[in-house]
């Protein structure tokens, strides 16, 4: 397969980025943030999350961040949401574009949603029908493909089983999480063409935590599977509240820098984009986990 000349990049940032965060971070630096992403051209960028506040508190401005970004044509903003109500407050808060996210894992399910797989998938099913009647776009996640914080080793046929039901209920692309950043390209190349059998490797994307550091090898085993659209998060934020350890997304900057390096095109400008993670790691208080960041910044201070 040959590896795509064009990669759309996922900013999941403002959403997988920040929903870790201990500290309060204000809507208004989200939003900053947010709209400095889409001057970058960023073509996605996850906004936030409708999910319960007692489970993310970091996400309870949701409204608030909708209300505040500055859309721009042609530039999806898509929100989790994790059931009905979810989609419901989405849809008040003006929302197109929605994202039900599962599981491959029960234990993981559980602890994430507080449900089973099915019970999970029933309720996306609903959220489904619905969304897509009202004209949203829907995107499916799915959480912990190549390894799980409870369960250990994840078969490519549980992550199947999972992406064929999200498929058929109408998602338009089906995202393959590393949630823990345990996976190696091996095993990325294994879970994306059992996918591949049933969902064109087009529709399907990768969502690749870097933890142990393999989500650059991840990502270009997928490149050579033929997927096209990554998720990254910008100065590499993030994590999931209910996968402890886990550290944040490929930073963006990272990811730009390969694909950039490799002639595939993405329409994102490299120091805009370096100059967003500067704000956000500034209103952290905390260093940038982006490498290409870091090494920019050495040379500029070099130069
Ligand atoms: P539950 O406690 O079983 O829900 O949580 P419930 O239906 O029993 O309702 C309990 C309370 O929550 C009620 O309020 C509901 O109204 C409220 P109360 O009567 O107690 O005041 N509630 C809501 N409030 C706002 N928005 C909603 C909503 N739903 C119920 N949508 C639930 C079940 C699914 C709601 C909960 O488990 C939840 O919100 N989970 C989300 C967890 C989450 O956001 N995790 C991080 C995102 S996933 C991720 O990071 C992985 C990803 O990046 C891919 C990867 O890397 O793997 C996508
Ligand atoms: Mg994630």
């Amino acid at each position: 397969m040959a590896i795509p000349n064009k990669v759309r990049i996922v900013e999941v940032g403002p959403r997988d980025g920040l929903q870790n965060e201990a500290q309060n971070v204000p809507a208004a630096i989200k939003i900053e943030l947010i709209d400095r992403l889409t001057d970058a051209g960023l073509p996605v960028i996850e906004a936030t999350a409708f999910v319960s506040p007692k489970w993310v508190p970091q996400m309870a401005d949701n409204a608030e961040v909708m209300k505040g970004i500055r859309r721009k044509p042609g530039v999806g903003y898509p929100v989790l949401v994790p059931n009905r109500k979810g989609l419901d407050a989405a849809i008040a808060a003006g929302c197109d574009e929605v994202v039900v996210f599962g599981a491959a894992t029960e234990s993981f399910s559980k602890r994430n949603t507080n449900c089973s797989i099915d019970e999970g998938l029933a309720r996306f099913s609903e959220v489904c029908a619905e969304a897509i009647a009202r004209g949203l776009k829907v995107r499916g996640d799915i959480s912990v493909c190549l390894g799980c914080p409870y369960e250990g080793e994840v078969s490519p046929a549980q992550v199947t089983r999972v992406a064929r039901e999200l498929f058929a209920m109408g998602c338009y692309e089906i995202t393959i999480a590393d949630t823990i950043g345990a996976g190696t390209p091996g095993k990325t190349r294994a879970v994306i063409e059992a996918v591949a059998i049933h969902i064109p490797a087009q529709k399907l994307a990768g969502h690749f935590h870097d933890t142990y550091g393999q989500a650059l090898a991840n990502t270009l085993a997928a490149l050579e599977c033929g997927v096209a659209t990554f998720d990254s998060s910008v100065a590499g934020l993030g994590g999931c509240p209910y996968a402890k350890g886990a550290t944040g997304n490929v930073a963006t900057e990272d990811l730009l820098y390969m694909l950039d390096g490799m002639g595939i095109s993405t329409g994102i400008d490299m120091q805009k984009l370096v100059a967003a993670g500067e704000f956000i790691s500034k209103a952290l208080g905390r260093p940038t986990q982006s490498r290409v960041a870091r090494a920019m910044a050495a040379k500029s201070a070099t130069a």
